[in-house]
């Protein structure tokens, strides 16, 4: 069975994405490092540890990542963000504090760990900024070619941004983190918004967890409302609420789920295109191209599967 380390900056497609990967049957989940992104690093672990423990998975271990992007002293959390996910992520939401803390060891060592031990079982997925992934293939180059396959939510190849017309929120955080990621021999499939605005979430689906009258299906029914009645003010084009993070976890585990296309990518790092992915002119003609951008989904198997996963897990 491979094992699946997530990377989560955790607002609420990044619980959805959590969900997906305790309850896929074909993966293990062994650990998620915390990311900033959507909330501040700190909120972004208590909301994963608070959320395993909701699900009944405290087992899963958390480990604390990088605080703000690698070549930026601070960071700040974008209003957007806040008005999609809420202050905390969490659609504004108290969950129960879980009993479990993060772990002593950082989110950069114990994936450097996990590719050693694990070489190709390993599946990185990465729903928020580049920057962990980025350090770490600095403190340890050698993981370019140990890990199984890195599938990260990110980056817009064929359609616009979302944070700027160029840029896609976890990119636009961190270009550089990005760009020397795009740079090395890694294994990595983009699932961008090329395909992710096109797998969406409803009041019918989220209707269906509530009806399950249990603290989990209640929970993420609230928080998944929350999301729905933001993309209507921030996405009015879109008729629900788009599955980032989760369609990530899912195209990890299926890699069929989409259609693909092989290029070498790079990330604008000046304006006015920072934090664009697009193809890298200069290695066009390279024969050995390691990177995969997703450009079709097949949204009703992704669906059927996300539900069908995630509505058990919620009745338990
Ligand atoms: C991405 O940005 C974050 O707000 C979401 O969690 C997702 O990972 C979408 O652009
Ligand atoms: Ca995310």
């Amino acid at each position: 069975k491979k094992k699946m380390i997530l990377d989560l900056d955790t607002g609420v497609d990044d619980a959805l994405a959590l969900a997906y990967a305790l309850a896929d049957p074909d993966c293990d989940l062994i650990g998620i490092i915390g990311s900033y992104g959507n909330v501040y690093v700190e909120q972004g672990v208590q909301n994963s540890l608070d959320l395993l423990a909701l699900l009944g998975a405290d087992d899963v271990p958390v480990y604390l990542g990088a605080q703000h992007a690698l070549h930026v002293d601070g960071f700040k959390v974008l209003p957007v963000s806040a008005q999609i996910h809420g202050d905390n992520g969490v659609a504004n939401l108290q969950l129960p504090t879980a009993k479990r803390g993060p772990e002593k060891q950082s989110g950069i060592d114990f994936l450097i760990e996990a590719a050693h031990k694990y070489k190709d079982q390993l599946l990185f997925v990465p729903t928020g900024p580049l920057t962990n992934l980025a350090a770490a293939l600095k403190k340890d180059p050698t993981i370019a070619d140990l890990i199984g396959h890195v599938t990260l939510m990110g980056g817009a190849l064929t359609i616009p941004g979302n944070v700027s017309p160029a840029a896609e929120a976890n990119i636009h955080q961190d270009p550089e983190a990005a760009n020397e990621v795009f740079h090395t021999a890694l294994p990595l499939t983009m699932v961008g918004l090329d395909v992710t605005t096109r797998t969406l979430l409803t009041k019918h689906e989220t209707a269906c967890w509530r009806a399950l009258n249990t603290k989990a299906g209640t929970v993420y029914a609230d928080l998944v409302n929350y999301y729905i009645e933001a993309y209507k003010t921030t996405n009015p084009h879109l008729h629900g609420c788009a599955l980032h993070d989760p369609l990530a976890v899912g195209v990890a585990i299926e890699p069929a789920l989409v259609e693909k296309i092989r290029l070498n990518l790079k990330v604008e790092t000046t304006a006015p295109f920072e934090g664009r992915t697009i193809g890298d002119e200069a290695r066009l003609n390279e024969t050995n191209i390691s990177t995969e951008v997703a450009v079709n989904v097949d949204k009703k198997a992704f669906l059927d599967k996300f539900m069908n996963r995630l509505t058990p897990l919620f009745a338990a």
